[in-house]
């Protein structure tokens, strides 16, 4: 496995291979890995002929009141675990080789106007733009993207098809704790205490699961979703929302595919879950 943290040694690296018709598959990350990254490394590894792994946090998704100095970080760990999962190539770059002055940026309407766009506004600019990059550099084939982040894989996809892009955007399953907390970097934010409350997310999307059907209102399943997270008095509920899958637009009743999208803060950490729903397939 190699480790670059230039633009030029990626772009050398990665030519050559499509130059010999080989295939790559992307994994892009800002690090700290677990499971959840594996699993789509896994992904990438049986549908490639080449994995390269980016390791990057990236600043400009980072609003300057948020968590980008404190983000947690152990690359070593990172490329042991890249390595066992079969990458053939680590990127990390410095902010300084990814950003030189800067004037130009990607972005996207419409799917980054809610939630996690609308509670961070220049989120969505900031990973368009080095998800953009990531695929000029690498020129990957299939690119993998993890369904927690749901409406990061939405706009991935259709930024990536607006754009011309020639990659496929795989999404891929949320991985979970045994307790069904969802795997995330920033669990490690978590106190013993906090950490023992943060089940209650997955409790109430089992429970959205179990409630959900064709022509339902959405009001009335966000409401049973709300009182099961009411229940865990350390958990303080930012958003539970039912949107249309492709446009990420708030829908009243679920009569096409959707996503219901939930942001609960445990303290001062932001823990995210979801799922999808299709009526076509009740
Ligand atoms: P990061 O939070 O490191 O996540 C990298 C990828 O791993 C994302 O596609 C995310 O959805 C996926 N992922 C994280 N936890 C997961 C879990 N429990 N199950 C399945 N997939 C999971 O998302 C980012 O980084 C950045 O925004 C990035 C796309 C790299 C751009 O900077």
């Amino acid at each position: 496995m190699q480790i670059v943290t230039t633009i030029a040694e990626a772009k050398a690296i990665t030519r050559a291979w499509k130059r010999a018709g080989e295939t790559v598959g992307l994994v892009p990350t800002m690090g700290y890995l677990h499971e959840g990254h594996t699993s789509l490394i896994d992904r990438a590894h049986a549908e490639n002929d080449h994995v390269v792994v980016s390791v990057f946090v990236n600043p400009t998704q980072f609003a300057p009141t948020e968590d980008l100095a404190s983000y947690p970080r152990d690359f070593d760990h990172d490329c042991e675990l890249c390595e066992a999962h079969g990458a053939d190539l680590v990127f990390h770059p410095e902010p300084e080789e990814m950003y030189r002055n800067p004037q130009a940026y990607v972005g996207i309407d419409l799917l980054s106007e809610t939630m996690e766009g609308a509670a961070r506004p220049i989120h969505f600019r900031g990973v368009c733009t080095v998800v953009s990059k990531l695929f000029n550099i690498a020129q990957p084939d299939n690119a993998y993207f993890g369904q927690k982040d749901a409406q990061q894989l939405a706009i991935v996809k259709k930024f990536a098809a607006d754009l011309d892009f020639d990659v496929n955007v795989v999404g891929c399953p949320i991985v979970r704790e045994e307790d069904g907390l969802a795997k995330s970097s920033r669990n490690a934010y978590l106190t013993p205490e906090q950490r023992a409350a943060a089940p209650v997310l997955y409790r109430s999307v089992r429970m959205g699961q179990a409630a959900i059907k064709p022509g339902m209102k959405s009001a009335d399943l966000e409401a049973q979703m709300k009182a099961v997270l009411a229940e865990e008095p350390l958990a303080e509920t930012e958003y539970v929302t039912v949107v249309d899958a492709l446009t990420m637009q708030p829908v009243d009743v679920i009569d096409r595919p959707v996503l219901v999208a939930m942001v609960v803060r445990i303290g001062k950490t932001r823990l995210l879950d979801n799922f999808s729903y299709d009526p076509a397939n009740a």
